[in-house]
């Protein structure tokens, strides 16, 4: 089969690239217009392979993406701007990537003969939670952030083209990644490549915040296991079923790098920040039979691992935000 996946070059979309060469035999089209966030040196490896193809692009652009749908099976859209504290200092982006270029890949395919459409969102278009109870797909969304709010946004205009056009797409809403490629400015890469730097990591509030944490490995096979098998016009949660407050995140990785409480630094708390998300997996356990595998220890060790051992990787990155200096967790 031939699948178009979009952000291909950013953390999710490079694992998922790299477990579709491995797991089948699909012909690759990946569409990304590499954001600071798109890292071709995540696919390096296979970039010479005959079953890969990369195209650079926005998915806004209406020619470039409808030209790209000519005789596609299948598509995956991670392409998103996915950092919630960039979304506060500056939503537009957010709006015209996840909301218009949504909408623009889903013209393109409702005018083409595509088979099954992937559309990536996320656990955090159900707004917060409080102490106890956790998210199911049929809640009504109540996004608190730009960045939700768009996500949001398009998981509506996805729900309207396949009420009124028949269109063939599948919603996964994964709970918070951690994993191999992941952007350093995010919560757990910062966290451990600020250690390797001998720095402390910033900790929003108290770090009472609690998250559901899913190894990028796990999120990857579910949405294999939504294209393979998901059901058109369906929502399904991708939950790691490892919920845990951020301090208890940074004590574990102060544990696997050898360091103490003094390498945390409590910062003043993100504005609107969302006290808890929980994913309930009911519908994909039963339904689909997909299930998360590896346990959060297990999986934030292997990730401490290969931050350690993938140096030249992330420290161009980490100079290129210093660079920036965004401003977030000061
Ligand atoms: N990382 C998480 O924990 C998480 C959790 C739930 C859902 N999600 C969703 O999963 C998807 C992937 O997340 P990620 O963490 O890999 O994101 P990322 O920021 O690492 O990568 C995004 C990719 O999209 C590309 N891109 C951005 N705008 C584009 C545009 N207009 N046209 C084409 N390409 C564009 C970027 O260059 C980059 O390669 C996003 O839709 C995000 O909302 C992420």
């Amino acid at each position: 089969m031939k699948i178009v996946v979009t952000g291909g070059c950013g953390f999710i979309g490079s694992n998922f690239v790299h477990y579709l060469l491995k797991n089948t035999k699909h012909e690759i089209i990946n569409l990304d217009t590499l954001t600071y966030a798109g890292n071709p040196d995540n696919l390096k490896d296979i970039e010479k392979n005959d079953r890969y193809r990369f195209v650079h692009g926005r998915i806004e652009d209406k020619k470039l993406v409808s030209d790209q749908f000519k005789d596609v099976d299948y598509l995956v859209n991670f392409a998103a701007e996915s950092h919630v504290d960039r979304s506060i200092l500056d939503p537009m982006p957010f709006i015209t990537t996840n909301i218009e270029g949504t909408a623009t890949l889903l013209e393109a395919c409702r005018n083409s003969s595509i088979k099954k459409i992937v559309h990536i969102s996320t656990d955090e278009v159900y707004g917060e939670l409080g102490e106890s109870g956790k998210f199911v797909e049929s809640l009504p969304l109540l996004p608190n952030s730009p960045y939700s709010a768009s996500k949001a946004s398009a998981d509506l205009i996805i729900r309207a083209y396949h009420e009124t056009y028949g269109l063939p797409v599948t919603t996964a809403r994964p709970s918070n990644n951690y994993g191999y490629y992941q952007y350093p400015e995010k919560f757990i890469p910062l966290s451990i490549t600020n250690l390797l730097e001998d720095k402390q990591i910033p900790v929003y509030g108290e770090g009472k915040n609690v998250r559901d944490w899913i190894f990028v490995g796990d999120c990857c096979e579910g949405i294999a296991t939504i294209l393979d098998r998901g059901k058109a016009g369906e929502v399904y949660n991708l939950g790691g079923e490892s919920e845990k407050r951020n301090i208890d995140i940074v004590r574990i990785i102060l544990k696997l790098l050898g360091k103490d409480e003094s390498y945390i630094k409590f910062v003043k708390d993100r504005p609107g920040h969302d006290y808890r998300y929980a994913l309930d997996n009911t519908k994909i356990r039963d339904g689909l039979g997909w299930a998360p595998k590896v346990n959060l220890e297990a999986g934030l060790a292997k990730t401490v691992d290969w931050y350690k051992n993938n140096h030249s990787w992330w420290r161009p990155l980490k100079e290129r935000l210093a660079r920036e200096n965004k401003g977030f967790w000061s």
